[in-house]
């Protein structure tokens, strides 16, 4: 145990005692002093005043003897009683501090070592050590979430990339043994492939840079209109290509949001491009815009597949699909509304989703701070 090899005046239970020992010092030479400078005096004065017309010069030594005796007996017996009381008091001071002191350091040699569960119970040794207990637990709670995102996300990541590079290595190795031809059939397939990595690694950085504070963004004035008009312009021909109906219904076309022109039209692109995925021919799409004195709303709401409520919460965390297969079938790799949280937080902004179950629609709704 580290303290044992501490030398011994480092000891905080010593330091408590020699700061008892020092005020107690103190205390009793001022009182020394003042009960020698002024008691005896004030006591022969008084001495002197006795009614008798002449007093005994004996009985005043006599007197006088027994009242430095009777102080200075007081004084030292109360000494000694104040000396005992603070080596217990010290002592158990001491060992209640560093009790509390001795949990918080094996906990923080645990969280060094990599253990983020390790804990410090909570005492009852008052204010200030409770909350340095509750800051401690606060901040390993945090890192101990922060490694199970490291580790999600890694084996997430492997996983998205498998599949991919199965792909194309199965293709490759058809190829070089001579059992399928580099057609542009073959070859396209393979660029989908490769296209789909890359994707991968972009969305990914930038959903690392954003969560890390360290998105490169520009700060400019947009109006929602523009925003609108750069999705729909985006999103209208696959639309039309998959006969679902897009509605667009402004009711904040003079409104301005401050940010990234590009990145907030990605926000509306992923969103609707969501949507699509999730819709059949014939359903509709509505691409929404509001407003208030203090925030900007864009929503996008869809009369198709829905999601149960059991997942709703669940959508916006990275890789998350509510059907792992088909959303992967559909080429999604789970990231597009991770991408849209970063992007809109990084804005100052929120997005929820909402549903009323399968087969009722989706809606997504952001909130941007409005910009006057
Ligand atoms: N409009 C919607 N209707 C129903 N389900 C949706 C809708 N939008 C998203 N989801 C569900 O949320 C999941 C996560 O969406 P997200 O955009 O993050 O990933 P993705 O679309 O599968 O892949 P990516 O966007 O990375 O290409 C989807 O896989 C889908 O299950
Ligand atoms: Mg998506």
């Amino acid at each position: 145990m580290m303290p044992d090899r501490q030398p011994w005046g480092a000891r905080l239970g010593v330091r408590i005692l020699l700061a008892a020992i020092l005020v107690l010092g103190v205390g009793a030479l001022t009182a020394w002093v003042v009960a020698l400078a002024i008691g005896p005096a004030i006591f022969h004065e008084h001495m002197l005043m006795v009614e008798t017309s002449n007093p005994d010069p004996e009985v005043v030594k006599h007197a006088e003897e027994a009242f430095d005796a009777s102080w200075q007996l007081s004084l030292l017996l109360a000494l000694i009683a104040a000396g005992v009381a603070s080596v217990l008091v010290s002592a158990f001071l001491a060992r209640r501090i560093a009790g509390t002191l001795n949990k918080v350091r094996s906990a923080a040699i645990q969280v060094a070592q990599g253990v983020y569960s390790a804990r410090v119970p909570e005492g009852a040794m008052g204010a200030e050590f409770t909350e340095m207990i509750s800051a401690f637990n606060r901040m390993a709670s945090e890192l101990d979430e922060i490694e199970h995102t490291r580790k999600r996300l890694l084996s997430d990541l492997a996983h998205e990339m498998r599949t991919p590079v199965a792909t194309v290595d199965g293709y490759l190795e058809a190829m070089l043994d001579g059992v399928a031809a580099a057609d542009s059939e073959i070859l396209t397939m393979l660029r989908e492939q490769t296209d789909r990595l890359k994707r991968l690694a972009e969305d990914v950085s930038l959903v690392s840079s954003a969560e890390e504070h360290r998105l490169s963004m520009e700060s400019q004035a947009i109006s929602v209109a523009e925003l609108v008009s750069v999705a729909q312009g985006q999103a209208r021909s696959f639309y039309a290509a998959r006969d679902v109906d897009l509605q667009i219904e402004e009711e904040a076309e003079e409104a301005m949001v401050v940010g990234d022109r590009d990145r907030l039209s990605q926000v509306l692109t992923n969103l609707l491009d969501n949507a699509l995925r999730h819709t059949q021919p014939g359903d509709q799409v509505t691409l929404r815009t509001g407003s208030d004195s203090a925030t900007v709303l864009l929503s996008v709401e869809d009369t198709g597949h829905g999601v149960a409520p059991e997942h709703v919460p669940h959508l916006f965390e990275r890789f998350y699909r509510v059907d792992t297969a088909r959303d992967r079938a559909h080429g999604g790799s789970g990231i597009g509304l991770t991408i849209v949280r970063s992007i809109v937080e990084a804005h100052g902004g929120t997005v929820r989703a909402e549903s009323r179950g399968p087969g009722h629609g989706a809606l997504f709704t952001v909130e941007l701070p409005r910009h006057d």
